[in-house]
């Protein structure tokens, strides 16, 4: 399949002040695309901002926005319509981790992330899915991760909204078949960014050779989005172990997992 020009188009990109988001903006950006980038960091959106008009000149807005607040997906698709920006590419990116004992995580902190990284994605696919489908153009792309693939002590619950956005997505990608709008999961394993210092874990040794440049992970993902394909797990080695769960017994898939993040 051929690669769109993206010359022209608009995307959201959320949770776009740092990390992954900030290089999902960085490589759209390099194809054209305008952008609207969301996130509750308003100075770092704005330094982004700054960064890609001198770097690309393509157009930049900036949305400050807490994604969980009540009704805030609605929020931004209503700025969308009330600045005639018409989204052809959404990037549900924002998110966070929570690392620790189940039994010992606040409940607030715990539905602030499922709230976040489960039903804003869901509420903002739901509302920009529409219009994408009724141009017949359109392309998705949901964060998940490899944690998704399996059961994950010490990150329980995040890793359990993860498997929703991967099946989610891929389930997603299915019903669109037929369509030219396309949604992309991206299950990226451990990669440099905020995410360790946001989840409250320090790196296991595991996790300092395995991880990701945050640049090559948002570029993979974009190039798989824009050829359609349901799913990707960027990099060899994560790769090979979301393949190799399915050769081992779930109990003994939670030990492996227990012992690499330990
Ligand atoms: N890095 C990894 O190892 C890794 C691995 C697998 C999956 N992921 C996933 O990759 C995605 C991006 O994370 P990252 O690694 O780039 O981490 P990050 O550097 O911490 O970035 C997370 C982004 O989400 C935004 N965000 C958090 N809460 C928000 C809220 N309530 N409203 C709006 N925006 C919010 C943050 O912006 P503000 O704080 O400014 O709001 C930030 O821009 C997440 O979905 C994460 O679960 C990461």
């Amino acid at each position: 399949m051929a690669t769109p020009d993206l010359k022209g188009k608009y995307a959201v990109v959320t949770g776009a002040s740092s990390g992954l988001g900030a290089d999902f903006a960085r490589t759209l950006a390099d194809r054209g695309c305008s952008l609207i980038l969301v996130a509750r960091r308003e100075d770092r959106l704005r330094s982004l901002q700054q960064e890609l008009l001198g770097q690309y000149g393509v157009e930049v807005q900036v949305v400050p926005l807490d994604l969980t607040a009540p009704n805030a997906p609605q929020t931004l698709y209503d700025w969308t319509k009330a600045h005639e920006k018409a989204v052809d590419i959404l990037i549900n990116n924002a998110g966070f981790g929570l690392y620790g004992p189940f039994v010992e995580i606040p409940w607030e902190r715990e539905k602030n992330m499922l709230d976040l990284n489960i039903i804003t994605l869901v509420h903002l696919t739901k509302l920009f899915v529409q219009e994408m489908v009724a141009r017949n153009f359109g392309y998705i792309l949901h964060i998940a991760s490899i944690g998704a693939y399996q059961p994950s002590p010490l990150y329980a619950s995040y890793s359990a909204a993860k498997s929703f956005v991967l099946n989610f997505g891929e389930a997603l990608n299915y019903e669109l078949r037929k369509t030219n709008v396309h949604s992309t999961v991206l299950s990226p394993g451990i990669t440099a960014t905020e995410f360790l210092k946001v989840s409250g874990q320090q790196p296991t040794l595991y996790q300092r050779l395995a991880m990701m440049r945050s640049a090559d992970v948002a570029r993979i993902g974009i190039e798989h989005m824009l050829k359609g394909k349901p799913s990707v797990v960027p990099g060899r080695f994560n790769a090979l172990l979301t393949w190799s769960n399915r050769l081992i017994p779930r109990r003994l898939s939670a030990a492996i997992s227990y012992r690499l993040m330990v």
